[in-house]
C-alpha cells in the first residue's frame, strides 16, 4: 500500500499549513525568507531606526537571559509582521518598524544602557 504514506504525507502538510494559518513559529516563517535568522538578518543590515541609529531588526531575543541577545532563540516574527496569506498579497503587507524592542530599550535607542545612564534612578 502506497497510498498510506502518500496521504500521511499530505495531511502532516495540511496539517502544516494550518499551523501556519493560525500562529506561525518563527522556524515556519524562515523557512520561506532565508532559512536562518543570520540569512534574513543579511537582507536588513542596513535598516535606520528613527533615532538614525543602522541597527538591525531581526536578532535573536531570550526575554528570560541575563543578556537577551546572547542565546539563540529566534524572535517571535509577529510582533513585528502581521501573518500574509500564501501566495502573499504584497500590497497588504505593512513595513514594520523596531517599537517591539523599545519594550526594553525604553530609550528608544540602541546604546548600552551604561552609557546612557538609563538606569540611574533618574
Ligand atoms: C511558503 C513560504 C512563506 C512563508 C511560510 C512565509 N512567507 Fe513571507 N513571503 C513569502 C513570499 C513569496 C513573499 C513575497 C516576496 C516577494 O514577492 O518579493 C513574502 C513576503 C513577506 C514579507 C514582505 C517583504 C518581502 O520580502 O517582500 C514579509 C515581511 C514576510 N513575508 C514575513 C513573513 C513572516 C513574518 C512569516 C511567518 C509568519 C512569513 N513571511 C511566512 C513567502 C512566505
Ligand atoms: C523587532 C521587530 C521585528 C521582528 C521581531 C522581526 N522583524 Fe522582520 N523586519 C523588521 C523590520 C523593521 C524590517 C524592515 C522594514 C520592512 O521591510 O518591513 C523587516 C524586514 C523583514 C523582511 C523583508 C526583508 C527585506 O529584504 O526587505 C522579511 C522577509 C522579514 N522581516 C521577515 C521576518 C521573519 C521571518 C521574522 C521572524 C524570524 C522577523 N522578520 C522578525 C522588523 C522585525
Ligand atoms: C527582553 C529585553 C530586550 C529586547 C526585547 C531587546 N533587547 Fe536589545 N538588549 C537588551 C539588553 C539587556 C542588552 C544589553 C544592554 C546593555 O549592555 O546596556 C541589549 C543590547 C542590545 C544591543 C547592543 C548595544 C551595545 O552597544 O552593546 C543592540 C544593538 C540591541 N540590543 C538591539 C536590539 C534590537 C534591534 C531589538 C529588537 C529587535 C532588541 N535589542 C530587543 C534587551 C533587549
Amino acid at each position: 500500500m502506497r497510498l498510506i504514506p502518500a496521504l500521511l504525507t499530505a495531511l502532516a502538510a495540511i496539517s502544516l499549513c494550518a499551523a501556519a494559518s493560525a500562529a506561525p513559529k518563527p522556524e515556519e516563517c524562515l523557512k520561506c525568507h532565508g532559512g536562518t535568522l543570520e540569512s534574513l538578518a543579511a537582507q536588513t543590515k542596513n535598516y535606520k531606526a528613527p533615532s538614525g541609529e543602522t541597527v538591525n531588526p531581526h536578532v535573536y531575543i531570550d526575554k528570560l537571559a541575563a543578556n537577551p541577545h546572547k542565546s539563540k532563540v529566534l524572535p517571535d516574527c509577529l510582533k513585528c509582521h502581521t501573518d500574509h496569506g500564501i501566495p502573499p498579497d504584497k500590497s497588504k503587507i505593512k513595513p514594520a518598524n523596531v517599537d517591539y524592542c523599545y519594550g526594553c530599550h525604553h530609550m528608544e535607542n540602541f546604546q548600552k544602557c551604561s552609557s546612557s545612564g538609563c538606569h540611574e534612578g533618574r
